[in-house]
């Protein structure tokens, strides 16, 4: 099949950095590792919006474990690819999370901006505990310390699309991992 995007463009040409079938085994083994720290317990997982839900979505179906799951929505970049640095709560939880095991789920780790305003946020909220996964991490990108608990691949400076990550809401339904350069 051809994926196309909004402006018809063919995407086949975009280099694939992680096939679905890479990506299926990582998210895989992270929920292995995920339900044995969890044994005997029913963590929350929130999901940021909206990048993260195609992995949110793959990741609990590997779960051995009983799961709640809800989601925020936060801006930090507009439509570009730069980070503007300003992290806004666009969509906030549908409930309380004081007492419960939250486990963030984002899509990818750049500058640390939204991710350290989430767990600072979210950590106020009196969680019993608080950590992060990510499927993806780009730590040379750094612009805030930032360290999530589980990471399913450290990737190069580039811009990704695909396996619900967009570029200007484009490219979010490609099963596969594509380089967008500019
Ligand atoms: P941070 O606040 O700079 O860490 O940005 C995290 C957010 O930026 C992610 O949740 C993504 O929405 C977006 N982002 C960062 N890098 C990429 C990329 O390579 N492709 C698509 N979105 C990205
Ligand atoms: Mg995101």
């Amino acid at each position: 099949m051809t994926d196309y995007d909004a402006g018809r463009n063919k995407v086949d040409d975009y280099e694939v950095l992680l096939s679905s079938e890479q990506i299926a085994k990582r998210v895989k083994e992270i929920a292995e590792v995920i339900s044995n720290d969890y044994r005997g317990k029913r963590p929350l997982l929130i999901g940021v919006l909206k990048g993260a839900v195609i992995f949110l979505s793959d990741l609990i179906r590997f779960l051995t474990i009983p799961v709640e799951i809800d989601f925020i929505a936060v801006s930090s970049y507009g439509n570009a690819t730069a980070s503007s640095g300003v992290v806004r709560i666009l969509k906030d939880l549908e409930q309380s999370i004081q007492g419960k095991d939250v486990l963030i789920v984002e899509d990818i780790v750049d500058t640390g901006l939204t991710l350290n305003y989430l767990a600072d946020n979210l950590g106020s909220r009196q969680p019993n505990s608080l950590r992060v996964v990510t499927l993806l991490d780009k730590p040379d990108r750094r612009k805030v310390k930032f360290e999530p608990d589980y990471c399913g691949f450290n990737i190069p400076d580039r811009f990704v699309v695909g396996y619900g990550l967009d570029y200007g809401e484009d490219y979010r339904q490609l099963s596969d991992l594509r380089v967008l350069d500019e």
